[in-house]
C-alpha cells in the first residue's frame, strides 16, 4: 500500500510539538512538514500556550502571523530553545539535506542558534547515503556562473532552480543551484569544501545540527537520536 506521506508528516509534527513548553523561544521551520507543526503550534497558542516564534522564511512568518503566534526577529534573540523543521533526506546518524523549499540559509542560521533541533519527516526521507536529492546551494546571482564552474570542478553538476521562466529567488534575492554530486561518501568533508567557494552563501548539508529526527511511518512515528 502506498504510504500517506502527508499524514506521516502530520503525525511527526504532532509528536514534535509535545516538546514545547511555556515561555520558550521556538524556531518555526519551512516546508510542507513544518506547516503541520506551525498549524499545531497555532492551535496550542490559541489554547493558552505562551511561546515566541522565530520563523525561517517569509512564508512561515506570514503563516505564523495568520495564526496569531507571537514572533521575534532573529536579531533579537541570543538562543532558540527548540526548532521544528523538515528535511529532504536524512541518515540515521542525523545528517540532512535541506533546502528543497529554498529556505536553507535562514533554516541553517536558526538551527545554529538552536539548543534542540527536531526534524520531522515522512518515511520517504530516510536514506543510507545522502545525495539522491540534489543538493540545494544558495549563490549570489553575480557569482552564479563562477560558482557553478567551481562546483563542476568538485564533481557537482548544478542547475539554477527556476520558477516559471525565471530563476527562483530566495528570501535574500539569491539563486539556488540544485547540484548533483551523486551519493555523497563524506558529507562533512563536502560541507567544509563548499564553504571555500566565494559567492556561495549557503548549502543544504546540515551536519551536527540535529538532535532528533521524528519520522512518521504509517500510523505511527519513529525517533532517531
Ligand atoms: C525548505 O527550504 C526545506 O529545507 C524543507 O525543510 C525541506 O525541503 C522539507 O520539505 P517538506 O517538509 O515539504 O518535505
Amino acid at each position: 500500500m502506498t504510504p500517506n506521506l502527508d499524514r506521516e508528516k502530520q503525525l511527526a509534527a504532532q509528536q514534535a510539538v509535545q516538546y514545547i513548553q511555556n515561555d520558550q523561544i521556538v524556531g518555526l521551520g519551512t516546508g510542507s512538514s513544518a506547516v503541520h507543526a506551525v498549524q499545531a503550534i497555532g492551535r496550542l497558542v490559541q489554547e493558552g500556550l505562551r511561546i515566541q516564534g522565530v520563523p525561517t522564511s517569509i512564508r512561515t512568518k506570514e503563516l505564523a502571523e495568520s495564526l496569531n503566534i507571537p514572533l521575534l526577529d532573529i536579531n533579537e534573540v541570543e538562543a532558540i530553545d527548540l526548532t521544528i523543521d523538515g528535511a529532504d533526506e536524512f541518515t540515521t546518524d542525523l545528517m540532512l539535506i535541506k533546502g528543497g523549499g529554498g529556505a536553507l540559509l535562514r533554516e541553517k542560521i536558526v538551527a545554529s542558534l538552536t539548543r534542540r533541533q527536531i526534524i520531522i519527516t515522512d518515511s520517504s526521507k530516510k536514506v543510507e547515503k545522502l545525495g539522491k536529492f540534489k543538493l540545494p546551494i544558495e549563490v549570489i546571482p553575480f557569482a552564479s556562473h563562477y560558482v557553478m564552474n567551481q562546483l563542476n570542478q568538485r564533481g557537482g553538476k548544478g542547475v539554477i532552480r527556476t520558477s516559471g521562466d525565471k530563476p527562483f529567488l530566495t528570501d535574500q534575492g539569491n539563486y539556488i543551484v540544485d547540484t548533483d554530486f551523486g551519493l555523497i561518501d563524506d558529507p562533512a568533508a563536502l560541507a567544509h569544501e563548499l564553504k571555500t567557494i566565494e559567492g556561495l552563501v549557503g548549502h543544504g548539508l546540515f551536519i551536527n545540527l540535529t538532535h532528533e529526527v521524528i519520522m512518521g511511518m504509517g500510523d505511527t512515528t519513529q525517533s532517531f537520536r
